[in-house]
Order: C-alpha cells, then sequence, then structure tokens
C-alpha cells in the first residue's frame, strides 16, 4: 500500500472476526513500532505481544475502553523504559511514535487495528504494570488492538485550513 493511501485511510477497528494473525503479520508490525524515531535514538521502547485470552480478557476487564481485546488476533502493549529516557515527556513521545507506526502497519498488512491509551491514567497504567509484570522502570503507554477486521470504517478527511499558520499565528 502507498505510504499516502494507508495514512489517508487509517480508521480505528474494533470489531475483529477472532481469528488470530500469524506470527510473521505480528513481527511486521513489531519492526515498524521499532522503527519509530525516538529522542536522541535512545530506542527505549519494550514491546509486550499478548496472545493469551486469559490475559487478553484481564485487560478487558480493567479497561473501560478495550472491551475488542479478546476478540482481536491479539493486543501489543507499547511500554516506555524510563532507565534508557529519563525525560518522561520524551518516553512516552517515543512509545506514541511506535504505537500510530504499529498501525499503520497494520492497516498495510489489510488487517484492522485501535490504540487503547494506558498512559496517563493511573489506574490502567498500575493494573497493566500488575498483570504483566513490569519492572519498576518500565511504563505502558498503550495498546494496540489488532485483528481481522469484522467491519470497515470509511476514511474520513480531517484537512483543516483553518489550523493552519504559517510563520506566526
Ligand atoms: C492516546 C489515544 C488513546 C486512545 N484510546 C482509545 C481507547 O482506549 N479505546 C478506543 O476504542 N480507542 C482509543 N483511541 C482511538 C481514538 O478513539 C481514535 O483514534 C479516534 O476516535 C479517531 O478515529 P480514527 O482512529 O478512526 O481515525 C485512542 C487514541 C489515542 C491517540
Amino acid at each position: 500500500m502507498d505510504i499516502f493511501e494507508a495514512i489517508n485511510t487509517r480508521r480505528s477497528i474494533r470489531k475483529f472476526t477472532g481469528e488470530v494473525i500469524s506470527d510473521e503479520e505480528i513481527k511486521t508490525i513489531l519492526k515498524a513500532g521499532f522503527q519509530a524515531p525516538s529522542a536522541h535514538n535512545m530506542q527505549p521502547r519494550e514491546f509486550i505481544v499478548l496472545k493469551d485470552k486469559e490475559v487478553l480478557e484481564a485487560m478487558a476487564q480493567f479497561h473501560p475502553y478495550a472491551k475488542m481485546l479478546p476478540n482481536a488476533g491479539c493486543g501489543i502493549v507499547v511500554c516506555g523504559d524510563k532507565n534508557l529516557q529519563t525525560e518522561f515527556g520524551f518516553l512516552i513521545s517515543d512509545c506514541s511514535a511506535s504505537l500510530e507506526n504499529m498501525l499503520l502497519a497494520a492497516h498495510g498488512l489489510g488487517l484492522g487495528a485501535v490504540w487503547c491509551g494506558i498512559y496517563p491514567k493511573d489506574d490502567l497504567m498500575k493494573s497493566t504494570s500488575e498483570l504483566l509484570n513490569l519492572p519498576e522502570n518500565i511504563v505502558p503507554v498503550g495498546v494496540i488492538a489488532v485483528g481481522k477486521k469484522a467491519h470497515e470504517v470509511n476514511p474520513r478527511d480531517r484537512y483543516n485550513e483553518s489550523k493552519v499558520h504559517y510563520d506566526r499565528w
């Protein structure tokens, strides 16, 4: 898929067929996550692939907006390592860049995906850390649910000239 087609047609998909996706597809998505830019090129990201239905269900139990997880092909949690990037804002930005790359990669593979936020919700960060046994220095930022689409969502053109400023506000 052409990069502009991918960017312009990606939408959040929240209904999945329940089929698993292949390890090759998962690796392609992970690679896209690793390829994202990061501040000072610290690459402070860690990825946790969730395939176990029990884990996916446990996450859906405490995350009010991630109820689609158990029916997705898998979940991928993107975390930041506070020891590698000590500037917290950069850590979140780096993980966010990975999350978006992964959404686009999933779309490029013809799969559906949605980004479910974890940071900055203290309760979601705590529950995720406990469920996944995350070390103290590892911050969960978001999880993507990815799988075979059970529906299509139409692309939207969101370009808004009134929000574009040139040289000064
Ligand atoms: C930081 C962040 C957190 C989000 N959290 C959730 C979430 O918890 N559950 C969900 O279904 N969608 C979540 N989304 C997806 C947004 O709702 C979605 O991107 C937005 O409605 C625009 O729709 P689109 O992705 O189809 O373009 C999140 C997106 C971002 C960037």
